[in-house]
Order: structure tokens, then C-alpha cells, then sequence
């Protein structure tokens, strides 16, 4: 016999915001299997993100619809990056309290005491907003950024670097063969972490992360000693959101036009044509985009989304509410969800992963 403990939380609504990850269904599968074979609660899926609870698209969520999802990439939910407090361009006649007040005011409708949201710093940051507004709200850390502040780790990191490593080897192979520099784009619009981690474990030569603006001429420099001490070829892992040393010095409308001048389709181009410019070296770029995002979750994104998963769950029966479940060293553990609210998680200059990557040789765009 199924023995059901007390739980806080009767009904919750469960939804996934922002760019989709590998670890979501895993997470979704770990929350809704514990809420509902330990506490016995009702669930409502809402779709795409945010937008459901404003449009009114959701159905409830049966055991049998989280069965054999743990390893698919993706979300089952369905995501967007329907942002309700944000008026989305100064044109625009939208007026944000109606959305806030058609996400209230559904909340009400279905009854929920909770609303699990599962993603990045925007999600979390409406979350919290919601909570500000008398809402119950549980969030959890999911991007493959690793990027969200009170989180060591979130869901879909470790399964983006596999794939970012994993080009990184396969680079090498043309890399070497043809004698060129190649430089690949990763994903990390705000956060060097995925690049730096990719670049690390993949043995790129130059990596340049949004935290540390490169000089180019020293990017130049370095591989042009490497090429006179007999490495022809070199791999130059690049952050989405890197920038120059220049760059850094203008405000974002001067940085754009810069940008639109100099024409290329995004930063890994941009640094492919610089590099060549300044070397004269064969130097093709390759972008990886959302190949990074898709597929099964690596078996470690697993493990860290069903923890959390059921950890959100064992959180809503004790009716702790207005907190983001969280990886804290080996624990899981919670924050405030004012902690991640409005914040980005960085690489910091002091992090140890900086120095090791310079102490095996790798340049990391500084100057000198
Ligand atoms: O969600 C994080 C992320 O993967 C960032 O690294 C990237 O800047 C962004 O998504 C791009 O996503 P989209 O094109 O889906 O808006």
C-alpha cells in the first residue's frame, strides 16, 4: 500500500522558461514523480513558459505523461521567452500589468498554491517578481550558462559541454590537417563558463570569454610564437558574448554600430577575420549554436535535474515557498529567489579555472 505524507501544497502548476536545455524533462520528471507518488498532488503543465499561464494553455500532468522522458532533450512543457514584466519594445502598446494580472489571475482560476518554474536568470527574476506580487513560487536553476547566481551548477552545463568538447576534438582534426587556425563559438552571451570549461577540456590555444576583454594583437602574438615553435595549426574557443579591449570602452549604442561596421554575422566571425588580419594566418570560423542546447542530457545533467527535481518537491510539501532549489558544493539546498533575481553569475577574475587554464599555456586575450 502507497503510504502519502502530509504535504502544504495540493495542486501546483509547473512550468519551463527561456532557451530550452537538455536535464528539463529530467527535472520535470523528478518534481512531478515525487509530488505525486509521495504527496499525492495535483499538477498542471503549463506550455510555454510564462505565455501559457497568460493565454491560458495548460492540462494537467499525469504520471503517465512524465514516463520514459528522463533522457529526452528538450521540454515536454514546451518554453518561451515570454518576459510578462517587460514591455518588449518602446512601440510597443502592450502594457505589462495586463500580463501580470492575466498570470494572477489564472493562478487564482486553477487553484494552485505553487508555481514551479524551471529556468535561466530571466525565469527565476519573473519568478521572483511573481513572488513580490503574493504569488508562491519555487524555481529551479536550469541553463546550459551556468550563469545563475546562489547555484553552483545548473541542469544543462555539463551535458553543453560534452558537445562544445566534443567539437573542440573534432576541430582539431581539420585544425591539424590543413595547418589553420580555427576558432569556434560557443554559446555564453553574459558568462565565459561554457567556453572556459569546453576550451579547457578540449586543449584550445586562445579562449576568450565576456570577463576578460582580448587584445588582439597578443591573440595574434601567441600564435604566432606557437606556429614558429612548430604548432601550425591552433584552436580559439570563443564565448558569444566576448568582446575586445575596445569594445569594453564604448557604451552598448557605440558598440552596435561598431559591430554593424565591421559586418560580421557574430563574434566568432568577427575574431576569425580579426585574427587573420593581424596574422595572416588561415583562420575559418565555426559556429556552433543550438546544437549546444539539443539531444540527451549527459548522465551527470540527470542526476543534478532529478535531485532538484525531487528536492522542489519535498520544498512544496513543506510549503517552503519564494526560493530556487540549488546545487551548494555536494548538497542541495535553496535560496532566496531574490539571490539569482536580476543578477548574472560570471566568471570571476580570481576563479581557479583561469589560472589553470594559463598555467597549461592556453591565452586568454590579455594583454602583455
Ligand atoms: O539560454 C541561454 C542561451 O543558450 C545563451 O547562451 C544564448 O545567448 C541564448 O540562449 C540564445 O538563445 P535564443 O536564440 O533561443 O534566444
Amino acid at each position: 500500500m502507497i503510504n502519502i505524507r502530509k504535504s502544504a501544497t495540493r495542486t501546483f502548476g509547473i512550468l519551463t522558461a527561456g532557451g530550452d536545455c537538455p536535464g528539463l524533462n529530467a527535472a520535470i520528471r523528478g518534481v512531478c514523480r515525487a509530488a505525486h507518488d509521495r504527496y499525492g498532488m495535483d499538477i498542471v503543465g503549463i506550455a510555454n513558459g510564462y505565455r501559457g499561464l497568460i493565454e491560458g494553455d495548460w492540462r494537467t500532468l499525469r504520471p503517465s505523461d512524465v514516463y520514459g522522458i528522463l533522457t529526452r532533450g528538450g521540454t515536454i512543457l514546451g518554453t518561451s521567452r515570454e518576459k510578462p514584466f517587460k514591455v518588449s519594445g518602446r512601440e510597443s502598446d502592450e502594457v505589462p500589468e495586463e500580463k501580470v494580472a492575466a498570470i494572477k489571475d489564472n493562478y487564482r482560476k486553477l487553484n494552485l498554491d505553487c508555481l514551479v518554474v524551471l529556468g535561466g536568470n530571466g525565469t527565476n527574476t519573473t519568478g521572483y517578481h511573481l513572488a513580490c506580487e503574493g504569488l508562491n513560487v519555487l524555481g529551479l536553476p536550469k541553463t546550459i550558462d551556468n550563469d545563475i547566481q546562489g547555484t553552483d551548477r545548473s541542469f544543462g552545463f555539463n551535458s553543453a559541454l560534452a558537445i562544445g568538447t566534443e567539437a573542440i576534438d573534432r576541430l582539431h582534426s581539420t585544425a591539424q590537417s590543413h595547418s589553420r587556425v580555427i576558432v569556434i563559438e560557443l554559446m555564453g552571451h553574459k558568462a565565459g563558463w561554457l567556453a572556459l570549461y569546453a576550451g579547457i577540456a578540449g586543449g584550445g590555444d586562445v579562449i576568450l570569454i565576456p570577463e576578460i576583454p582580448y587584445h588582439i594583437e597578443t591573440v595574434g602574438r601567441h600564435l604566432m610564437e606557437r606556429a614558429e615553435q612548430g604548432k601550425a595549426f591552433s584552436i580559439v574557443v570563443v564565448a558569444e558574448g566576448a568582446l575586445s579591449a575596445e569594445e569594453a570602452r564604448m557604451d552598448k549604442k557605440e558598440r552596435k554600430r561598431y559591430r554593424e561596421q565591421y559586418g560580421a554575422p557574430s563574434v566568432g566571425y568577427r575574431v576569425a577575420r580579426e585574427i587573420k588580419e593581424v596574422t595572416g594566418m588561415e583562420t575559418r570560423p565555426t559556429v556552433l549554436g543550438y546544437v549546444q542546447r539539443g539531444g540527451i542530457p549527459s548522465a551527470s545533467d540527470r542526476v543534478l535535474a532529478t535531485s532538484l527535481g525531487t528536492a522542489a518537491a519535498d520544498m512544496l510539501a513543506r510549503g517552503e515557498y519564494g526560493r530556487m532549489v540549488a546545487l551548494s558544493g555536494d548538497s542541495i539546498s535553496s535560496v532566496d529567489l531574490s539571490v539569482p533575481a536580476g543578477k548574472v553569475r560570471s566568471v570571476p577574475p580570481d576563479h581557479y579555472m583561469i589560472d589553470t587554464a594559463l598555467a597549461v599555456g592556453t591565452h586568454l586575450g590579455m594583454k602583455g
